[in-house]
Parts: structure tokens; sequence; C-alpha cells
């Protein structure tokens, strides 16, 4: 039979959210337009930075001899593997229970997760917090795999759903996986505290669940890398005898090299014997190999190797960690511009929450409908939950950005009382 037609029916499928911002936003034409869409780094100026520590790594490595573009193996360039496993686990940790494995950045360390899941532990639901970067659940049901929301932003009182969270880590079955974000949550900008992290990471233990920690903003939350680390280090004490832990890293945002897809994937196997672990660890290792063989063959050297030469160096390690407290304070400073503004204003309702979130992120609490407006009437993109790139912000646009919020907050306001 002919094979013409069998195309004809294929459903189309609607344009990324994010993706979609940037194309509406490049073909508007006024004069005046700010992106607070997609969580990328901007400096004052409202242009992409690349770190000092990243222009110094390029050219050392540029003059070395024996720079090539040769193939990777399997598992990525080993300097860069063990320098990220250092940079997330610290400088101490027991490398005899981490497989490490290069991957497509944060999103393909998440999906070599799935992919691992689905093929040695099928069947496991996998948890991921209500709201979350929409991407999690594609990448996880993209590999068939089931998930389910525990809850985690509580929108009346703009804080973390502590309860809502412990009780679904107590009812899920036993053994399921829960994707934890390590700092700087996404979309929420809101973390666990010490006390809220311990008494999840213990509910953890208590269920044997497996956490997945998804690391893609460490150094945003506090300006400090080992401090943003405090939740995935406190998981892996907690939960060494218990379960494995999974650790996906990305270097997209903290590096400021998104599109040079730098990432990880860390395995945590649970601690037994000596001998148990070794070869526990050479089995799982062959299995992430083969998952990489199959679906890139090797992962890209370029970035990798400029991230491994900042990992590596002393002084590009020193000047990685000022250049994150140079963008992480830029970020705050422009929340605390952008709250003081609406307060200035008096914009209806309360604006304190945005200098209480960290990281890249503000949950604003603006509607869909505000959004929308914002977008129509002042040319300020943001994704329509609300969530507003605060690195999008900066001196010589978060006066408008503040007066165009409080003209649709009003506009909201005088026509139908709704809150904020
Ligand atoms: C929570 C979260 N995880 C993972 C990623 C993956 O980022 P990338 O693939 O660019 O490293 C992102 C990017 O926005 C994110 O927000």
């Amino acid at each position: 039979m002919s094979q013409v037609t069998i195309f004809n029916n294929v459903e189309h499928l609607p344009p990324d959210a994010l993706f979609d911002i940037k194309k509406r936003l490049s073909q508007d034409t006024r004069p005046v337009k700010v992106d607070l869409g997609i969580g990328a780094y901007r400096d004052n100026s409202g242009k992409p930075w690349v770190l000092p520590s990243v222009r110094s790594a390029e050219s050392q490595l540029q003059k070395d001899p024996n720079f090539n573009h040769e193939y990777l193996p399997i598992a990525g360039l080993p300097s860069f593997t063990t320098g990220a496993a250092k940079t997330i686990f610290g400088d101490d940790y027991d490398s005899t229970r981490v497989i490490s494995v290069q991957s497509i950045s944060g999103t393909g360390a998440l999906h070599i997760a799935a992919k691992f899941i689905e093929k040695i532990l099928p069947g496991r639901i996998v948890y991921l917090s209500n709201p979350t970067w929409p991407n999690h659940k594609a990448i996880f049901e993209g590999q068939r795999l089931t998930t389910a929301q525990y809850p985690y932003w509580n929108a009346s009182t703009k804080s973390l759903q502590l309860d809502g969270f412990l009780d679904t880590v107590k009812t899920a079955p036993e053994g399921s996986i829960f994707v934890l974000h390590a700092c700087a949550h996404n979309p929420t900008g809101l973390d666990p505290s010490k006390d809220q992290w311990a008494q999840i990471l213990d509910k953890m233990v208590e269920k044997n669940h497996i956490v997945l920690f998804d690391s893609a903003y460490q150094g945003f939350a506090t300006g400090d890398l080992d401090r943003d680390a405090y939740a995935v280090r406190l998981g892996l004490t907690k939960l060494q005898k218990v379960a494995p832990v999974f650790v996906c890293q990305s270097f997209a945002k903290n590096v400021g090299m998104y599109g040079e897809r730098v990432g990880c994937f860390h395995l945590v196997i649970p601690d037994q014997s000596v001998e148990i672990n070794a070869s526990v660890k050479a089995s799982l290792s062959s299995q992430l190999a083969k998952i990489v063989r199959s679906e890139v063959s090797n992962p890209p050297a370029y970035g990798a190797k400029i991230v491994s030469t900042i990992l590596n160096t002393p002084e590009l390690n020193k000047q990685w960690h000022a250049d994150m407290v140079t963008m992480s304070s830029r970020i705050n400073s422009m929340r605390h511009q952008l709250r003081d503004h609406l307060v200035e204003l008096g914009t209806p309702g309360n604006w304190d929450h945005i200098v209480g979130q960290c990281g890249m992120f503000s949950f604003t609490a603006l509607t869909p409908e505000m959004v929308q407006r914002l977008e129509q009437n002042h040319a300020v993109y943001m994704v329509s939950s609300g969530r507003a790139s605060i690195a999008g912000l900066n001196e010589g646009n978060v006066l408008y950005v503040a007066k165009a919020i409080d003209e649709v907050v009003r506009h909201f306001t005088n026509s139908n009382n709704s809150k904020l």
C-alpha cells in the first residue's frame, strides 16, 4: 500500500512556550521591550555575559600545543567529570561509590537518568514538584515512566507547602523517585530552609525513596557554590545506607555556557561493603556507558574542556567563584530594586516575596491575564505562570518594568478585584 498519506493526520503540537516567547520578542518592533522569559544571565546592559573565567580558560586552551578535537571517552572527559563531582559533592567525596558520566547539559543528564530508571528500575513512579520546570514531565514521560506531583508552592502564602510535601513523601509507594531541585527552585525561586531540608530528607529515608537532585543553578541561590550544594550533601549523608542518589548537574547557567551543553550525571550507589560497592559500581558503569553510547556515542568535547580547565586551575576556579558572586549579586540587587519601585508606586499587593525568593527567577504571582497584558501593552515578556527571569532586569529597565506591572495590576484590581 502507498505510504504517501501516512503523515497527513499527525498532530501538530503547540510551540514550546519559552522559546515561543523569544520568537515573539524578536518580531516585536516596539523600541522598548524587556525579556524576562528565558533563564539566561544578562549583564547590566542587557547583554549575554561571557564570564572572565571562561575567557581565560578558552585562551589557555587555545595556547595548549596538545589541544585537539579528538573523540572523548564514552563517559566523558575524566578531568571534567571528577571536577564536576567535587563541585557538587565537595573535595572529599567518596569516589568509590560515585559514577559520573558527562551529559548534554542538565537536560541530557535528566535524560540519562530517565533511561537508566526505565531500564534498571522500571515501574517506579517519578514525583515532580508542583510546579516544576515543564521539561521534567516531558523527559520522564518520554521514557514511558509514570510521573506524579508533590505539593510545593502554596499560592496563598507564597511559601513552601511543607505539610503537603511531607504527606506525599509518606504516602508514595516505598522506593519511589523524588526529583528535588538542589537549589534555586525553578520556577518559584523558593528553597526549603535547612530545617525543612532535614525534615524532607528524613522522610525520604523512612520510606526508602530514591532522591534525584536536579542541580541546574548551583551558585545562583546564595552566590556561593558550596552553600548551594547543602541539600545534595545532606542528602548523600542521610541516604548513604538506604538508597542510591542521582544528581543531574548542569553547567549551562553557572558557567554561562548555555549553548555548549556541558553537564554531568552522577549516580551515588548506596554504601554496602567495599567489595560489593566495587562490583555494583562496575556493573552500573557499564550500563550507563551503554546508554551514552547508543544516544550520543560520546559527549561533546569543547565545552567540557573549558569547564575542566576552570575546575582544575586554582586561579580560574577562584575567578569563577567571583564571577558567580558578580552574577548572583546583580540579580539580587534587581530583586530589591523591583520590589522597592513597586512599593514606591503603591502597586496593590505585597511584593516582599520578590526579595524572599532566590536564584534567577521570581514567581511574581501575576496571573496569566496580567502577563498577557504586560506583553501586549508594555512589551514586557515573561511566561504565563508569572515567572520572571530577574536576570533580564537592569538599571535601565527596572523602573519601566515596575511601572508596567503597576499599570497591569491596577487594571485588573480595578476591573475584577483580583487579589495578589
Ligand atoms: C530545573 C532545571 N533543570 C534542568 C535544566 C536544564 O538546563 P540545561 O539543559 O540547559 O543545562 C533547567 C534549565 O532551565 C532547569 O531550569
